[in-house]
C-alpha cells in the first residue's frame, strides 16, 4: 500500500500530528511518505492508495473557520482525484467547529473519496492518532474489497 501524509503547518502542531500519523501508519502497512504541501506538486497525490491530508484551523474562533489559506489554494489546484481514498485531519486551538465538513466538501469536489476525519487539539497532537489511522485503514480495506468484489462479477458478490 502506498500512503501519503501531507500537511500544512505554520507553527509545527499539524506537522507533529502528521508525523504521529505517519509513524503509526508505517508499522507493517506499506510505504509511507510524509510531506509538507509547500513544494508538494498536486499531481503527486495520484498513485497513492490512501492520503492523509491535514491543516491547521484558520478563523475567528466563533465564525469563518476554514482550512489554512495555503491548503485551500493547494486543494484548488488538485487534479481529478478519481476516487482516491482520503482521510482528513486538522489541528486547532479552541474549537474546529464545522471546518472539517467544509474541508471534506472541498476534497469531494475534486473527486476524492473522504473516508473519515479527525480534529486534534494542538495541546495533544497525537492523542487520537492511533484510532484515526486504524479507522482509515479499515475503511480503505473495505473499499478495496468492495471494488474487487464488484470487478469479480455477480458470482462472487455477496448475496443480499
Ligand atoms: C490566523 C489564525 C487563526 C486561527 N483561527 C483559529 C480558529 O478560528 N479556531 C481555532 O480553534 N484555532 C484557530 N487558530 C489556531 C490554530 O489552528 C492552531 O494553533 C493550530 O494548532 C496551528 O497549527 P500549526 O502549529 O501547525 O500551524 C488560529 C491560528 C491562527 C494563526
Amino acid at each position: 500500500m502506498r500512503i501519503l501524509v501531507a500537511y500544512e503547518s505554520r507553527g509545527g502542531h499539524t506537522k507533529a500530528t502528521a508525523e504521529a500519523i505517519a509513524g503509526i501508519a508505517s508499522t507493517g502497512r506499506g510505504e509511507v511518505e510524509v510531506r509538507s504541501i509547500r513544494g508538494l506538486p498536486q499531481w503527486e497525490v495520484l498513485g497513492h492508495d490512501l492520503v492523509f491530508l491535514g491543516t491547521w484551523v484558520d478563523g475567528f474562533v466563533v465564525a469563518g473557520v476554514r482550512p489554512a489559506r495555503l491548503m485551500r489554494l493547494w486543494v484548488d489546484d488538485l487534479p481529478d482525484l478519481q476516487g482516491t481514498n482520503v482521510a482528513l485531519f486538522c489541528s486547532y486551538a479552541v474549537n474546529p467547529r464545522g471546518m472539517l465538513d467544509g474541508f471534506q466538501g472541498m476534497l469531494a469536489s475534486k473527486g476524492g473519496k473522504v473516508l473519515t476525519t479527525q480534529a486534534f487539539p494542538r495541546r495533544h497532537p497525537d492523542q487520537e492518532a492511533r484510532g484515526f489511522v486504524n479507522r482509515a485503514f479499515a475503511l480503505a480495506r473495505a473499499d478495496a474489497a468492495g471494488r474487487q468484489g464488484w470487478l469479480a462479477g455477480p458470482a462472487l458478490r455477496p448475496r443480499v
